[in-house]
């Protein structure tokens, strides 16, 4: 008979991040007893410990992350599921490279792409702009003294509004912000900076807001959500991790293997759509050649055609989940 109550693996209402389409992302994930599945993105362990139920205790599962406090969540949860864990405490795309040098394989891979919840709610590490704080914004920085070995060099928001210039600044605000007024806040930021230094969430909220046209300001959200977003993308190199730890994740993954990944806006959603839709690509030989020369296959299935997104219920539950989409892919080829 099945086992009755709730699932020893669901997350509490107070836990201290909500995984976001948790049973769907393991649907797609479909862990299996025995195999090997990686956590990219370990966060508080949401997805990860249904992910342990599952593989049992002849499973293993990689965890990754760069989050001091993360990779202490890690440390613990290695203790009380019933598979074996592996945590790599590392960038996911230096991980993901790593784990291929050394020919790691696995069955399974996924990510859940951006900020927990711990991070935003710790107002010390300068993610919010809802709370005055040093501005810092690095993932892999973590509490005072904690020590990673995310050698990465990361520098702070403080310091890129600090140095850069007009130009790399709206590029930045634009590209990674979507943010109409990127000029003018660009330019209001290296004036303001020369009256005192922009080293706190808060004044750069007020510096922010100044630059944007009065009736603006209450059109689209908080008026700084859009920069320290754009910020955040720079700070962690977030689409360039995406871009590298992808295809280094399915280069992991054998026939069967399954790739699952949840965005939380579209310069990210575009990336994961973009990468699974390259894995689905046959033959792309002239259409004048006769014969097939570049013996190209179809690596892929697509799963979740067109992206999951969370039901009505999780979006009132809780509302972070509201701009989630899954994408996923099953592997069928391996190239030759
Ligand atoms: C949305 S949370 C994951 C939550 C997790 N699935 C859960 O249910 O608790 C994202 C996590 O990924 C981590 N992260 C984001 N980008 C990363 C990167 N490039 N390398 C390593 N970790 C990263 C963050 O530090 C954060 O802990």
């Amino acid at each position: 008979m099945p086992p009755s109550g709730p699932d020893p693996a669901a997350p509490a209402a107070d836990a201290p991040h909500l995984p976001v389409l948790w049973e769907e992302t393991v649907a797609m994930v479909d862990p299996q007893p025995g195999q090997t599945v990686i956590d990219g993105t370990f966060g508080a362990g949401g997805h990860a410990r249904l992910v342990a139920q599952r593989l049992g205790p002849e499973g293993t599962l990689v965890v990754v992350d760069r989050d001091p406090v993360a990779l202490a969540i890690a440390a613990r949860f290695a203790t009380e599921v019933p598979c074996r864990v592996r945590i790599v405490a590392a960038p996911f795309a230096e991980a993901f490279e790593a784990l291929a040098a050394e020919g790691f394989r696995a069955d399974g891979a996924y990510f859940d792409l951006g900020m927990s919840s711990m991070q935003i709610d710790q107002a010390e590490r300068g993610f919010a702009y809802t709370r005055d704080a040093p501005l810092d914004m690095r993932m892999g920085m973590g509490d005072p003294g904690a020590a990673t070995d995310d050698d990465v060099p990361q520098i702070s928001a403080a310091e890129i509004v600090a140095t850069w210039d007009v130009p790399d600044l709206t590029r930045a605000l634009r590209d990674y912000g979507e943010e109409r007024y990127a000029l003018k806040i660009a330019k209001a930021i290296v004036r303001e900076r020369e009256k005192a230094p922009i080293d706190t969430t808060g004044r750069l909220v007020d510096v922010v807001t100044g630059a944007i046209p009065t009736p603006a300001r209450h059109v689209g959200g908080h008026p700084a959500k859009r920069t320290f977003q754009a910020l955040r993308i720079v700070v962690n190199d977030e689409l360039g991790q995406v871009d590298r730890a992808l295809p280094a994740a399915w280069d992991l993954l054998g026939v069967g293997g399954r790739l699952a990944v949840i965005s939380f806006h579209s310069l990210e959603d575009r990336r994961v759509k973009r990468f699974v839709s390259s894995l689905l690509r046959g033959c792309v030989c002239p259409p004048d050649l006769p014969v097939c020369v570049c013996g190209q296959e179809p690596q892929a299935e697509v799963l979740g055609k067109g992206g999951v997104v969370p039901a009505p219920e999780e979006q009132q539950q809780n509302p972070r989940s509201r701009s989630a989409r899954l994408r996923g892919a099953r592997r069928i080829a391996v190239p030759a």
